[in-house]
């Protein structure tokens, strides 16, 4: 059995008073001590603090959008994995297509954040995807293969099966325009065909694969009965408390 994920990015949005509405709603929706899969928020870092509070009695997790892959230093603004760990912080996304385009994030970063993550024992959850040109002129299965090789370069077995995948075509992110649950199931299979082949076949059937792009509460259901989609990175609908717990409920 694969584990499931339901992961909600915040990117730069959110409030103290949305914690709270977010998890009142969820207390009030589903049982938050038995959850019918792994529920995660990444808000801001700026709210971990009060996001872990409010959550501490139930089983959802926190995770946080980004760090700096070195211990600690002189790296003005930025956070680092050990500091993730005291915080004890689930999740980590990396590689997410706005940090590729709007901070210049590369491949060769992405590999260095997961490592520092994992050696830190928290898991990465590393977003690959295509852009739509890269779609149209059919070069999307290279580049997301591409994208691949490159994240999980020299993990260790172990530490692959920590790993979670964020397919997320760059087209679909905060559009509205979510790729067909076949599309995106058809491009999972793809990525665990190349997880097969770097990491052996036991490792990638286990490897969960998230879909990414316009998740909702109409189209969460749908995605999750895909056979090699197992679980959803959610933006904008997971700063809706009612449309995210529906996502949630959409997979018990
Ligand atoms: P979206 O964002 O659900 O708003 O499209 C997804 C993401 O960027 O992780």
């Amino acid at each position: 059995m694969r584990e499931t994920l339901i992961v909600g990015n915040w990117k730069m949005n959110g409030s103290i008073s949305l914690i709270k509405e977010m998890v009142e709603t969820l207390r009030s929706e589903i049982d938050v001590n038995n959850l019918p899969c792994t529920v995660a928020f990444c808000p801001p870092a700026l709210y971990v603090d009060s996001f872990l509070a409010a959550v501490k009695d139930t089983g959802i997790k926190v995770g946080t959008q980004n760090i700096y892959p070195k211990p600690s230093g002189a790296f003005t603004g930025e956070i680092s994995a050990p500091m993730l760990k005291e915080w004890q912080v689930d999740f980590c996304i990396v590689g997410h297509s706005e940090r590729r385009s709007y901070f210049g994030e590369t491949d060769e970063m992405v590999n260095q954040k997961s490592a520092i993550l994992l050696e830190n024992g928290i898991r990465p959850i590393i977003c690959v995807g295509e852009t739509l040109d890269q779609r149209e002129s059919g070069e999307h299965e290279s580049v997301v293969i591409d994208q691949l090789n490159k994240a999980l370069a020299n993990l260790s077995s172990d530490q692959l099966k920590s790993c979670v995948i964020a397919y997320e075509p760059v087209w679909a992110i905060g559009t509205g325009k979510t790729a067909t649950s076949e599309q995106a199931n058809q491009m999972h299979k793809v990525i665990r065909k190349q997880l097969e082949a770097i990491s052996g076949s036991e490792t990638a059937e286990a490897f969960p694969i998230l879909y990414g792009g316009s998740a909702n509460a109409k189209n969460a259901a749908e995605l999750l009965a895909q056979s090699d989609i197992d679980g959803l990175l959610v933006g904008g609908a997971s700063l809706k408390p009612a449309d995210f717990s529906t996502m949630i409920k959409a997979k018990s």
